[in-house]
């Protein structure tokens, strides 16, 4: 009998922090204090994740993720970009809060420059909880980031049993461990146990087609978000345009927005400034057939805060906004 061999992969985990490394009153799901473990500790604790790969660690922050920051990006990016050069490494986990998951497996997504997989994990309730989320969703991620099936599929994220794409992730619940959902897109596939299983994949470029590049990258244009609401004062936009290097509009619908905001967006538009419209709504598409000098370049899919991340890499290439609003129909 011929026994297929079956190669061990070498997966780095790198910590973020986090809920996942979060510790609080035992047995308790909420009160507590994120960021607390670090990422080797964390991946001690999880019997059995050693017989799934080999395994090491590298703890980058550790933080609640609402206070990670650009430079933590630009770091973990380019952690994974260098590493992602030896041969003997295989694939990443990224162990991260999930408040703002979505915008950092998005900003990898366009920045990480390797086939090789790079999934993305957190928790909803911290490590010393009843039933804590952590163990099984890190489980799930090194299952998914050793597989095959991953390679060449851009960033993902795995949580709760599905796999989804950094583009499409969004967070749903602030409590449920059933945290994320693609909306309208579902999600791309699943993990139970040791198997993963594919059904969709994203259209939208990224990773190694993505044109945006962090090489020498220090710092990158500040983008903001105006989140519009009937009766919203159009000062917050003279002061944005006056703080920012470009602004997303959390518009109405379909991006829409009041009289008095539309004209002043039109006339940041026609100085050269750059506004893009995408909607506060949970789904949807924001396009416009409209001119782009009047109404602004549209978000398509992306909510408010990946539009931002998308802007910001955009304006890090160019400030001529015909090719920013191209850039927003292929990411
Ligand atoms: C955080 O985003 O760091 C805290 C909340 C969480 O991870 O669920």
């Amino acid at each position: 009998m011929i026994l297929q061999k079956i190669e061990t992969k070498n997966i780095v985990i790198i910590g973020t922090g986090g809920t996942i490394a979060g510790v609080g009153r035992v047995g308790n799901t909420s009160s507590y204090e994120a960021g607390q473990i670090e990422v080797n500790d964390l991946v001690d604790a999880v019997e059995g994740l050693s017989s799934l790969a080999n395994l090491s660690t590298k703890n980058i922050t550790n933080v609640d993720s609402c206070d990670i920051t650009q430079e933590d990006y630009i770091k973990i990016a380019n952690y994974i970009n260098q590493s992602s050069e030896d041969n003997n490494i295989d694939g990443f986990v990224v162990t991260h809060g999930t408040d703002t998951l979505e915008e950092t497996a998005y900003f990898l997504n366009l920045t990480v420059k390797t086939n090789k997989p790079v999934v993305i994990t957190g928790a909803m309730r911290p490590a010393t909880a009843t039933s804590a989320d952590g163990p099984l969703n890190l489980y799930q991620a090194i299952v998914l980031a050793r597989s095959e099936k991953a390679i060449g599929k851009g960033v993902l994220v795995s949580f709760c049993d599905c796999i989804y794409s950094a583009r499409d992730v969004h967070k749903v619940s602030c409590f449920k461990v059933n945290a994320f959902n693609q909306k309208d897109f579902g999600c791309l596939g699943y993990v139970r146990d040791d198997e993963v299983y594919f059904y969709n994949e994203s259209s939208k470029l990224h990773t190694v087609k993505s044109e945006f590049d962090l090489k020498d990258v220090k710092k990158l244009p500040y983008v903001s978000v105006a989140y519009f609401f009937a009766g919203a004062d159009v000062g917050i936009l003279d002061y944005l345009s006056k703080t920012s290097n470009g602004v997303v509009i959390a518009g109405a619908g379909c991006g829409g927005s009041s009289k008095v905001w539309n004209k002043k967006i039109e006339e940041l538009l026609k100085d050269g400034f750059p506004v893009v419209r995408s909607t506060r709504i949970s789904s949807g598409l924001v396009t416009s057939e409209k001119s782009l000098n009047k109404y602004g370049i549209c978000a398509d899919t992306l909510p408010p805060q990946k539009a931002r991340i998308l802007l910001s890499l955009c304006l890090s290439k160019t400030t001529d906004l015909n090719k920013i609003s191209d850039m927003f129909r292929k990411y």
